[in-house]
């Protein structure tokens, strides 16, 4: 595992300073799905860095990051994000720290972040349980994968491996996960350190973020893990 400070993805972002923009909402619920306004920024970055036009988020919960997600994609963009409806979450094999995560996000459709927002058109709401969904549709055709679901060993792993079949392939691209050395969730830091000998990821420090990049113009990992 790589570990590096926030600038360097930041600095991802080709930009002039006038245009090294992202637009972000304010929080204002205490803790509301566990990303920092740090991480948010980090993510929007990751996603201008590829030039993200179609994004994948593995649990919306209340929608905040989906909403973020959408301000930030081309008006032609496209998010699609992922989460357990009723049916599929009595059958889920969940986390005990994830089970109330669920039931607000089950109880709280009225009051997702992005409902009626200009940009809601560019959100595309999917259920079911991410380990046995049919992710074949959206194949190679993702820009940035967001991983933040089911949080123990075996749904971590799945939805990686889902990640890595999403992520276009003939330009660049982008998975993130939200959750590493969360001491609530040992099975996806176990799994993460376990994935980054064979891949290359990247912790950015002082946060519970994780970064691969798919590079084939080798533009982006140099500078991201260069002195
Ligand atoms: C931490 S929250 C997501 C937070 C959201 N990404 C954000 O940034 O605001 C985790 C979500 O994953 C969902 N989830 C848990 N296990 C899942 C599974 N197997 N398939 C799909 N969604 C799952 C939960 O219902 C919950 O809403």
């Amino acid at each position: 595992m790589h570990h590096i400070r926030p600038y360097k993805l930041f600095a991802l972002v080709d930009a002039q300073p006038p245009e090294r923009t992202i637009q972000m909402t304010l929080p204002f619920r205490r803790g509301a799905g566990g990303v920092t306004v740090l991480e948010m920024s980090l993510i929007l970055a990751a996603a201008r860095a590829v030039e993200a036009k179609r994004v994948f988020e593995f649990g919306t919960f209340l929608g905040s990051t989906t909403l973020n997600l959408a301000l930030n994609t081309p008006d032609h963009g496209e998010v699609f994000t992922l989460d357990l409806d009723e049916h599929h979450a009595k059958g889920a094999r969940q986390d005990a720290a994830d089970q109330p995560l669920t039931e607000i996000h089950l109880t709280s459709k009225a009051t997702l972040d992005f409902t009626g927002s200009p940009v809601a058109e560019k959100i595309t709401m999917l259920t079911g349980d991410s380990t046995r969904f049919d992710f074949t549709p959206w194949r190679e055709s993702i820009d940035c994968v967001f991983i933040d679901g089911g949080h123990d060993f075996d749904t971590v792993k799945s939805d990686t491996e889902n990640a890595l079949r999403l992520a276009r392939r003939d330009g660049a691209s982008c998975i993130l996960w939200h959750d590493y050395q969360n001491r609530d969730y040992s099975g996806l830091t176990y799994y993460l350190d376990e994935l980054s000998r064979e891949e290359t990821i990247a912790h950015i420090e002082d946060t519970r973020l994780c970064v691969w990049f798919h590079d084939p113009g080798n533009s982006l990992l140099p500078r991201l893990l260069g002195s």
